[in-house]
């Protein structure tokens, strides 16, 4: 069971009904009772900045949503996802799930919106529910003139994407181990359309991804590095641009076992990134999208056991760079590293990688934002921030200055993995350069990927942040 949204050319009696106006002059008798509108105009003269209104119709719900005209339009839409997660509350609170959006204001997008907040925040993980019979899902009807049939059917796509990567941040690492990261991957292609391949650990062994095999020691399950590929006829890049998702399918630290406990319950987070670029995949996959994309997954846990790598270890990385292991907890950068080179094979017009890198981020932005970086121009990072905004999967990129590089030097090696607490996200960021030479964009979704706190509509658990801002900016560069 999931969500539905179609479109709809007339208004029925017995469901809920959200009514998205300019100003309240715009409601028909038809649409509200005389008492109703009394009622609401009452409720609007107590207090003037009141834009949203809920009537109680026993059997159904009727909201009033006025958008502030005097905001700007991207923060106006996020106030309709946000208010659409809102209604879908109350929706939900009286057991009703058929809601019509009905777009009566000017702003095209409206509808839209709302409709992706009531879907997004939505969203359960209840897999592991004995009971999840009560499990409700918004089945929405649009009215709106304004929007087209393929754009409720993009909507829809990505939602589902978005879905998808939360309930893969969402699942455990006991069911979710790299080799099960990779079968999914290859469901999904299959599924999806797009070409996938998961290489084992004798293949990375051949590979030598020395970053990849390091993390990998102290585990009894094998590593997977996964390559994901589309390409339709019609792209419009022939370079490709290439995706990078940090697959750390769980974080214990290592032999730097992270303290206080308290900071493991979260970190079957910590393939995010790679859960980010899947989703993106599946979204663009099922839009088709005219624009040649490849995803690289480099995938492990990373314990404590067995024969795990030690602080002072020595390693060699796939581009041949040498790298002294000074702290366990530090790998994420160690099997991106190894991504991030063997996307040279690809001769990218772009790299992007994504990966819940350092706490340092998430203490920086807390869950409101993501920490980028990197080498692409200026024009890139513009746009990507500018659909960042749109999206509100808000990016702010950090300063990237040279003087940021001494901080990984390393006595015994070419450099260490860690460069000290101060300016943690770019010395980690500083690292990642060492492995790349295409234009370079680094996102660190540390604080916004996971949230304990059901938040609007950004689910609880995974958020799936990530998808749709690689869709829209991919989409965006596809034009
Ligand atoms: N996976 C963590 C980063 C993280 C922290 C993700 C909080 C999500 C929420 C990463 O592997 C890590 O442990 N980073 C260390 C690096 C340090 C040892 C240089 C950190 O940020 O503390
Ligand atoms: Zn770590
Ligand atoms: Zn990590």
């Amino acid at each position: 069971m999931s969500f539905s949204i179609n479109k709809i050319s007339d208004i029925s009696e017995d469901k809920s009904l959200v009514f998205l106006v300019n100003d309240l002059t715009q409601l028909k008798s038809s649409d509200l009772s005389a008492d109703e509108m009394v009622y609401i105009r009452r409720k609007e003269a107590a207090d003037k900045k009141n834009r949203r209104f809920f009537i109680n119709r026993l059997n159904r719900l009727v909201a009033v949503l006025i958008p502030d005209q005097s905001i700007k339009l991207n923060e106006r839409i996020e106030w309709l996802r946000r208010e659409g997660a809102a209604c879908w509350n109350k929706l939900k609170e009286e057991g009703l799930k058929q809601v019509q959006v009905v777009n009566l204001t000017d702003m095209k997008l409206a509808g839209l919106a709302l409709a992706e907040g009531l879907v997004l925040g939505a969203y359960s993980f209840e897999k592991y529910k004995s009971e999840t019979k009560g499990t409700l899902f918004p089945e929405v009807g649009l009215l709106d003139e304004a929007i087209a049939l393929s754009q409720v059917e993009e909507l829809i796509r990505v939602c589902r994407a978005v879905y998808l990567t939360r309930d893969l941040v969402n699942e455990p690492v006991g069911t979710l181990n790299a080799v099960k990261l990779g079968s999914e991957v290859m469901s999904l292609a299959n599924q999806y359309g797009f070409k996938a391949e998961v290489f084992n650990k004798a293949k990375i062994e051949a590979m030598k991804m020395g970053g990849l095999l390091a993390v990998n020691q102290g585990s009894i399950d094998p590593p997977t590095f996964t390559v994901l590929e589309w390409h339709p006829d019609n792209a419009v890049n022939s370079e490709p641009y290439v995706l990078v998702g940090k697959g750390v399918v769980f974080d214990t630290g290592g032999i730097n076992l992270k303290t206080p406990p308290g900071s493991l319950d979260t970190m079957k987070c910590d393939m995010g990134g790679a859960a980010a670029v899947i989703g993106a995949f599946v979204a663009i996959a099922a839009n088709k999208l005219p624009v040649h994309v490849v995803g690289l997954i480099p995938a492990t846990d990373n314990r404590p056991g067995g024969n795990a790598i030690v602080p002072g270890e020595v390693i060699k990385m796939h581009n041949g760079t040498t790298v002294e292991v000074m702290n366990t907890d530090a790998e994420g950068r160690l099997i991106l590293g190894d991504a991030l080179s063997f996307a040279a094979n690809y001769k990218p017009r772009l790299v992007i990688d994504l990966a819940t890198l350092t706490g340092n981020a998430a203490i920086a932005l807390g869950e409101h934002g993501t920490v980028g970086m990197g080498t692409a121009d200026d024009i890139i990072m513009k746009k990507l921030a500018d659909v960042g905004d749109e999206v509100c999967e808000r990016v702010v990129w950090f300063p990237f200055w040279s003087d940021y590089d001494d901080l990984i030097k390393s006595e015994v090696a070419d450099i260490k993995n860690v460069g000290g607490r101060e300016g943690g996200a770019i010395t980690a960021g500083k690292f990642l350069s060492h492995f790349v030479d295409a234009p370079w964009l680094h996102l660190d979704i540390a604080g916004p990927a996971f949230i304990l706190k059901r938040a609007n509509y950004r689910g609880i658990g995974g958020t799936g942040v990530g998808v749709r801002l690689l869709y829209h900016f991919l989409k965006s560069q596809s034009k």
